[in-house]
Formats: C-alpha cells, structure tokens, sequence
C-alpha cells in the first residue's frame, strides 16, 4: 500500500534558514505585539502581493470577524451557502444574520443577481467568497454595492497572489481578507490579513485586532486579541521567498490534471480565466453520476481504499449547518445551484511536493469509472 495522500501537505522552507530568524528572536524576546518580523511582514507581503495596505493577523477568521467590525456592519449580510463555515461565523460571531443566495453556475461564485434579489432595508453589506481563488464578478457588484449603498467585503481566503490582467484581485471591494492556514498556497502555519486601501481604515484595524488600545492607556472600542506572533510572521518571511515556486508546482499539476481528464464523461473541472493568473490553490472535480457511471462518494470511497484522500470542498453547504438551517434563506428552493454542486465536487490532491505516481494513479482511477 502506497504512503497515504492528503488533498494538500504544507509547504515549508528550509528549516536551516528559520533557524537564523529563531535565533534574532531569541535575542530581541520581542514575541509578539507589532515586533520587527511583523513590520517587515506586513510591508513585504504588500509589495508582493500588489496592495497597498495590510494588516497581518493570527488566522483568517479572526480577520473576517475584525473586517465586519472595522466597517461598523450590522443587520444582514448577504453571503455563499458554497464556502469553508468560517465565512458566516464571522457573522454570527458579530450578531449578524446571514442571508444565503444562491452561487453562478460557471465557477460557483455567489450570483450577484441572486444577491440583488435579496436586498432587503436590513441589508448592509455583501460577503462573497473568491472560490477556489477564482475571482468573483467584481464590477458587477460593486456596481450593486454603490446602487444600494452596500459596504463589500470578500472573502478571498483562497485568492493568495490571483491577479486580473496584473492587477491584485484583493484590490477590489471595501476589505478582502486572507487566510495563512497550514492548508492554503502560503502558509504562517496559522495566520490572515485584511487587504485595506487607505491607512485610516488600516489604523482602525490595527487597534481593533489589539483590544481596541489606540495608545497604552485607551481601548476606545471592545477589541479582539487577533494579533500576528512573531514566530508566524518570520516563517511568512521566509515563505515569500519561495511561494512562487509553489505556485508553479501547483500549476504544473493543475495542468496535468486538466490535459490528461479532459473528456471523461461526467467528469468535469474549471478552467482558467482569460486575463486571470491563478495560483491553483485547489484542483476540484465535479462528478455528474448519471453520466460518469458512479456517484462522487463512491470515487471518494475508491481513492480512499487507495490511501488517497480527497475533500468534498464544499460539502455540506453551509446552510445544512444547524446553526443556519433553519433561517428562510436556507431553504432547498431558494439555493438550486449551490446544491446541486455540493452534491458533486471533489478536491483533488494538489501541493509542491506530490509525486508524479500519485498523479498517475489518481488519472488512471478517474479515467476508469467501470472498473471500480
Ligand atoms: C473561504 C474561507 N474563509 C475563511 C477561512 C478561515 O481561515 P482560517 O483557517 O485562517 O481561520 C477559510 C479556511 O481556512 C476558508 O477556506
């Protein structure tokens, strides 16, 4: 039996290099609380990225929770059933209501005319999600966002590095957050930011993500402890030093994958966007089983018996989570797409270090559906 294969394994940099950031830390016991690597950090990953501003935070949760507080969001927050449930915790978690539309049949985005039907006198803002780091429609809705006087906020966990046409989609929208999780393109083995494009609003961020303090005596407003460490931000550090290779792993995969499954009926997978530089941060499948002879557990099952683990990003949908099922936009009717897909998707292994026998495997198994 082979050595088991997850859907992603961390990529990490030479351990001998962060030995040299170990020891700088060590020497300055500044651990956490705006230190030099988190400086450094922020202003490196700026430029890497193409943003203008930042702020590094602990995880991309905490990130999302401080994005709705910084913009002062109450009511209702239109947002994707199709999406990690971290996306509308972060609601929950500021005393939000989520309301679920539906997502766009081509690359399973929230559907901005779905999202337009579902503005109510409530409604304050929209949160869509950049799934599986394609960009969502943006002038679309920031055309809907000015129309109706909605703040935007995205999701673009999954976006690290996605440009259109050289521009960062983390430009777009009030704030975009990202996540730094062990399971992402670029890791800090825990860690987010908020993109932002002024430097007022990033000052607010910075003194919400530490206990509201503005200086040493005031905390103007109940802020979150959600600061980076300085162990995270030196091993971003050195991440940004090597994500690029990564990401060129991942598309060689990515392509692999794309040239050796086309045609499979039943089988189907997303393709590159003109004008849109991906990272490939995931390599989802969707199975139609009427057409590809087995049901998309059933591959799940046999890759399993393979020691090939696969993850049915997004499966259940948010909305299925009992926190939210109950509320009216959950219902079955009012999310056709969004549950038809989660019904079908499958996430393939994809990181820098998969072997390519593992990828011939997994190509042959897909490829044979009536054997298994
Ligand atoms: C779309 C999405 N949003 C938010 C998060 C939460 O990020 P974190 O795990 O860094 O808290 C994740 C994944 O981890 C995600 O996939």
């Amino acid at each position: 039996m082979n050595k088991p294969t997850y859907v992603t394994l961390p990529a990490l940099p030479p351990l001998e290099e962060f030995v040299e950031y170990l020891k700088q830390i060590w020497d300055s016991k500044m651990l956490t609380n705006n230190g030099p690597f988190h400086q450094q950090f922020e202003n490196e990953l700026a430029k890497y990225l193409g943003v203008k501003y930042l702020s590094v935070f602990t995880n991309g949760t905490l990130a999302l929770v401080t994005a709705l507080q910084a913009l002062r969001i109450t009511g209702e927050v239109i947002t994707t059933p199709y999406s990690f449930v971290a996306t509308t915790h972060s609601l929950w978690w500021n005393n939000i209501k989520p309301v679920f539309a539906d997502i766009e049949p081509d690359h399973f985005n929230l559907d901005p005319d779905k999202v337009e039907a579902a503005i109510t006198p409530q409604t304050t803002a929209i949160m869509p999600v950049h799934v599986y780091g394609y960009p969502c429609k943006l002038e679309r809705f920031q055309q809907i966002a000015s129309a109706y006087g909605l703040k935007l906020i995205y999701d673009a966990a999954h976006a690290f590095g996605v440009k259109i046409n050289g521009n960062s989609v983390l430009n777009y929208g009030d704030l975009s957050i990202l996540s730094f999780h062990a399971t992402k393109v670029f890791n800090t083995f825990e860690g987010g930011a908020i993109i932002c494009p002024d430097e007022r609003i990033k000052k607010r961020i910075d003194f919400l993500k530490n206990f509201g303090f503005v200086d040493k005596t005031t905390a103007i407003e109940p802020g979150i402890n959600a600061k980076m460490n300085e162990l995270q931000a030196a091993v971003g550090l050195l991440q940004l030093k090597y994500v690029d290779e990564y990401i060129l792993k991942r598309k060689t995969i990515a392509e692999a994958y794309r040239k050796q499954l086309k045609g499979i009926a039943g089988l189907s997978f997303l393709n590159d966007i003109d004008g849109v530089s991906q990272s490939d941060t995931y390599f989802p499948i969707f199975i139609d089983s009427e057409k590809y002879g087995k049901t998309r557990d059933e591959l799940y099952e046999t890759l399993k018996e393979r020691n090939i683990y696969t993850a049915r990003y997004f499966y259940p949908l948010i909305s299925h989570f009992p926190t939210y099922r109950g509320l009216p936009s959950a219902r079955k009717e009012n999310l056709p797409v969004a549950e038809k897909v989660t019904e079908q998707v499958l996430c393939l292994p994809i990181f820098p270090e998969l072997r390519n026998s593992v990828i011939k495997e997994i190509i042959e198994v897909l490829n044979k559906p009536a054997v298994f």
